[in-house]
């Protein structure tokens, strides 16, 4: 990244970014997007309660949809038909792909993909969104450069790449291994990817932005849950600065 690159990046979100939608997963992810927010009104849609708001001024969104692929979606959706978002971010925690990243530091999407999407006995490779003839989804790049800008100035260390969803909490190396190997992913979550590919068929733009709380292997089950209230107090701190940065 050079500061042309992040000056473009910023007058890009600055003149058509004027709403942005957050969806996370559970309920210590929500509560680190939902304790930014001024001027605080609730909407029901269906069975998701939509926080409405600003965060730095700039108009906001933010609701819970739940754990896996089908309430991202489901979510996303509704959020896209209801409120109209000029990007939508997905934040919360991962599982951690990468050599580069620790448990505490983020993981920011270049694109995301569905690791258990798999019709390769079809012929088709692993992880082919038939309908779309996909693999990846590329995500926003300019919400990703100045989501890195804003990582920089809280100085919390971070990584752009491909992060990999499905519905399958990650916790061997083996497994870790194949997902590594198929997608070159640096992450491993449950949402990003289905929230990306709701966001890619409706023209809306996305992030994903993920602190990482265990490293996808054998010490995951306690990990995640010691360190998902902790690192999700780093996904807050970034989504504040940014909110700075575009408002
Ligand atoms: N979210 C946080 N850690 C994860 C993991 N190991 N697998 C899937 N989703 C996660």
């Amino acid at each position: 990244m050079n500061n042309t690159d992040i000056k473009t990046a910023l007058s890009d979100l600055r003149s058509s970014v004027k709403k942005v939608g957050f969806i996370c997963a559970m309920d210590c992810e929500l509560d680190a997007v939902t304790k930014l927010f001024s001027d605080l009104t609730i909407k029901k849609y269906g069975s998701i309660k939509f926080f409405c708001g600003k965060i730095c001024g700039v108009e906001a969104i933010a609701a819970k949809c739940g754990v896996g692929k089908v309430f991202a979606a489901i979510c996303a959706q509704t959020m896209i038909l209801g409120f109209a978002p000029d990007l939508i971010i997905n934040t919360g925690v991962a599982g951690n792909l990468s050599d580069t990243l620790r448990i505490g530091d983020i993981a920011l999407s270049s694109a995301v993909v569905q690791h258990d999407m798999d019709t390769s006995p079809l012929g088709d490779p692993v992880g082919l969104i038939s309908g779309i003839n996909k693999i990846e989804i590329e995500s926003d790049i300019s919400a990703a450069l100045v989501m890195q800008s804003a990582l920089s100035t809280i100085g919390i260390n971070n990584t752009i790449g491909i992060i990999a969803s499905g519905d399958q909490f990650i916790a061997s190396p083996e497994k870790k291994q194949q997902i590594k190997e198929n997608f070159s992913a640096i992450s491993c979550e449950m949402e990003g990817a289905s929230v990306g590919h709701t966001c890619y068929v409706n023209g809306v733009r996305f992030l994903v932005v993920r602190a990482i709380s265990d490293d996808a292997d054998n010490s995951s089950p306690d990990d995640f849950p010691a360190y998902c209230v902790k690192v999700s107090e780093n996904s807050s701190k970034a989504i504040l600065e940014f909110m700075k940065m575009i408002a």
